[in-house]
């Protein structure tokens, strides 16, 4: 049975990982820190700059908090079931505050924006609230929370973007990094609590971003995930007096699939209303560009689209689809879908199948609509639509997006595909598992035990379930 929230989030498997680096030795540090992420692909890219700041003044990472000096949580706001989760593992931490009373504990990321120092009345085992933009003061802070004072610093930045800090890769499989090109967003879709927990987009500085990249593959990674709200947006003006041209999202691509042949690059997340044609020929005219768009609908009717302030309607949506696969006819698509948006009829929910079945997509994460407050809907229109017919409408969609998926597998039967191998598959050691260039996950038997993860090889899918393709190595 699916969560009612969701049926799949973006790596779901992952939320409220423990990391700890593998480069660092904790027995070089005098204090030890432990986190957790939650939520999305920006919150574990900042754990990752959270970890190397907290590695220049000291700590070392640990995956056992019961050991660690520091707890951290860097949480989600997105939906309120991901901020109930959040809140009932402070609960659990409680038993650990009781064993080892010295032990901070510190809540990072949305809820601790959105909330701010209310969160410390709420949950009193809270004894640092740190927003997105304020990680640099965290040993500042800590030395604050030490002193037995409650530290807050939930400023946001029209500046910050960490472009300086090389981020501490955590729990790594060594072969793929997310590297984060901006941060917040300007969008205002009128659902999203994103703009004002993570403040006004800005971008970071591009040459910044190559060396980061550069530096990955030459320690041994072979794909980049080029990080933010919304990628097509990217925009950096560089700072010297010969530079009189903007670098844009298309640019950026290319500077970095140049890089290295070898190197794969993925990115993520694009908003429809943004994604140019340069960004898609950039995309068709390089091999190590993935062929995978994340592109979220939201919904598939435009009256809804409008309230949600999208900017966008059905046709305009589907012409970019049309679009993406003229010119590139083998690309992935995938997509977010919100269920029971406020006054959603019976058929606009019905476009809103109608638009995924046209569409395609290969995968969606899918959600129904949960009121967050101070958005522009929470403001502007009540939350009308029954729980149970949300769930209803949401299980809908999910049904049809499992067989759509289904059935995109199934057309890859026969075919070949080049993976690049990540590691071991989660069932068994005797296979691997790695993604093609569309992002579907793939595993196959080591046959030859020349291969390690990071080589790429060739694989002809026999078999599939509606998450998995399987297959074996050719020449
Ligand atoms: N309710 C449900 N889903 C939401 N999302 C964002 N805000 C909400 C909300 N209030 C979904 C959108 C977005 C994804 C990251 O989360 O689909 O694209
Ligand atoms: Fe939220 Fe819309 Fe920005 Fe995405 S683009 S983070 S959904 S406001």
């Amino acid at each position: 049975m699916l969560d009612v929230t969701t049926q799949k989030i973006q790596d779901e498997s992952r939320q409220g990982e423990a990391y700890a680096p593998f480069e660092n030795d904790p027995n070089n540090y005098s204090k030890k820190f432990y986190i957790e992420s939650y939520g999305c692909q920006m919150n574990f890219s900042d754990s990752e700059i959270v970890a190397s700041i907290l590695a220049d003044s000291g700590f070392g990472a640990t995956r056992n908090y019961e050991e660690a000096d520091l707890i951290l949580l860097n949480t989600c706001s997105i939906r309120e079931k991901a901020e109930q989760t959040v809140r009932k593992r402070l609960n659990d931490l409680r038993k650990v505050k009781d064993n080892n009373p010295g032990a901070l504990i510190g809540v990072l990321g949305c809820m601790a924006e959105r909330l701010k120092a209310k969160l410390l009345e709420e949950e009193k085992l809270v004894d640092m609230v740190v927003g997105p933009d304020a990680y640099r003061t965290l040993p500042g802070l800590v030395e604050e929370a030490e002193t037995g004072q409650k530290a807050v610093n939930v400023l946001l930045s029209r500046e910050e973007t960490y472009a300086d800090i090389s981020p501490v890769r955590l729990d790594s499989n060594g072969i793929t990094a997310f590297v984060s090109i901006m941060r917040g967003c300007n969008n205002m879709c009128s659902f999203c609590v994103v703009p004002f927990t993570r403040g006004r987009e800005r971008s970071r500085d591009t040459q910044s971003i190559i060396a980061e990249c550069r530096n990955l593959f030459e320690n041994g990674y072979k794909e980049v995930t080029l990080l933010g709200q919304n990628v097509d947006s990217y925009y950096w003006l560089p700072n010297s007096p010969e530079a009189v041209k903007p670098v844009t999202f298309a640019e950026l691509l290319e500077q970095v699939a140049l890089i290295d042949p070898d190197l794969r690059v993925r990115f993520s997340t694009s908003h429809p209303k943004d994604i140019t044609d340069d960004v898609l020929f950039t995309m068709a005219k390089y091999e190590n560009i993935c062929k995978y768009i994340h592109l979220p609908v939201q919904s598939g009717s435009t009256r809804v689209l409008q309230l949600m302030n999208r900017t966008y309607t059905r046709e305009w949506y589907l012409a970019k689809v049309d679009r993406i696969r003229e010119i590139m006819p083998d690309c992935g698509i995938s997509s977010d879908i919100i269920a029971g948006f406020c006054t959603e009829t019976e058929e606009e929910h019905q476009d809103t199948l109608s638009l995924m079945a046209y569409s395609k997509y290969d995968l969606s994460y899918m959600f129904f609509y949960s009121e967050r407050p101070g958005t522009l809907a929470a403001r502007r229109y009540t939350d009308d639509i029954p729980e149970e017919v949300k769930k209803r409408r949401l299980d809908e969609i999910v049904k049809l997006q499992n067989q759509m998926s289904l059935e995109s597998n199934q057309k890859d039967l026969g075919k070949t595909f080049k993976v690049l191998i990540e590691g071991n598959s989660k069932k068994s050691d005797a296979d691997w598992k790695g993604r093609n260039s569309q992002n579907k996950m793939i595993v196959f038997p080591k046959t030859n035990p020349s291969l390690t993860p990071g080589s790429y090889v060739n694989v002809l899918i026999t078999e599939c379930t509606g998450a998995t393709l399987i297959g074996n190595i050719v020449d």
